[in-house]
């Protein structure tokens, strides 16, 4: 989606705010021996609350409102019967639609006392999306978006998982540009043009380099190779001439 109307941006900030009151909602209510089910049931209720719909369910019949990642599953983690215990590094990822306007916006947790260095990762994931976010202006190539992800991961001895791509949003969940490499990409020519709605969302790793199907009965939940600890961090964007307008903001 390209912004060309206040009117427009507006109902972009709307379902922006709604995705991320949901996702910060979730993440104060875990809890050790809750299932991800029940997790997914409060965000689903407050998207409901707010008029809005889960965008992978219309979109993609996705099995759940929203997508739970636990350790070893860094994206699309189906929500199920599987119980959050204390140390679990726990991903959320809430993309929803309101009067046909999509916003994307996902952070990883630590439950409770973690590992200090899946802490540490935490901290430094959101990070990398910031110095993805900092670079955003209009006119500029989309590769600058990568090239300052990837300088932030070397410089702190961190792996990027490079085969699951940040991507335009706003009239759909997945919109044009699509694919937008949130590590250094050689072969990006395309720029970011005035007004572009598009998605911030580096995956920083200790270890892993892609993302891989989890088993081959499950079409959705993802694995890093090699396995490694791994977050994600995600806003939904505008490009403009003075920068980037955040929008998926909770206040
Ligand atoms: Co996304
Ligand atoms: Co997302």
């Amino acid at each position: 989606m390209t912004i060309t109307t206040e009117e427009q941006l507006e109902q972009l900030k709307a379902i922006g705010r709604i995705c991320a009151k949901t996702r910060d909602a979730m993440a104060a209510a875990m809890r050790p021996g809750m299932t991800t089910l029940e997790l997914d049931e409060i965000g689903a209720r407050l998207l409901a609350e707010h008029g809005a719909q889960s965008a992978p369910m219309v979109t993609y019949d996705f099995p759940g409102a929203t997508c739970i990642s636990v350790n070893e599953e860094i994206a699309h983690g189906i929500p199920g019967e599987r119980v959050l215990a204390e140390g679990d590094l726990v991903n959320i990822d809430v993309s929803a639609a309101k009067d046909g306007v999509f916003a994307d916006c996902g952070s990883s947790f630590v439950l409770g006392e973690g590992d200090a260095r899946v802490v540490k990762l935490c901290r430094d994931g959101k990070k990398a999306m910031w110095a993805g976010i900092n670079v955003v202006k209009a006119g500029a190539p989309l590769a600058d978006i990568g090239d300052a992800i990837g300088k932030f991961a070397k410089r702190g001895g961190y792996t990027l998982i490079r085969n699951l791509a940040s991507h335009g949003v706003g009239d759909s969940l997945h919109d044009e540009p699509g694919e937008i490499a949130t590590w250094p990409d050689r072969s990006e020519r395309r720029k970011m043009t005035d007004g572009l709605v598009f998605t911030i969302e580096p995956f920083l790793s200790l270890g892993g380099r892609m993302a891989d199907q989890k088993s081959p009965d499950d079409e959705w939940t993802l694995t890093s190779r090699p396995l490694a600890p791994c977050v994600q961090y995600e806003h939904t964007v505008v490009a403009t001439p003075r920068g980037a307008i955040v929008i998926t903001l909770p206040g």
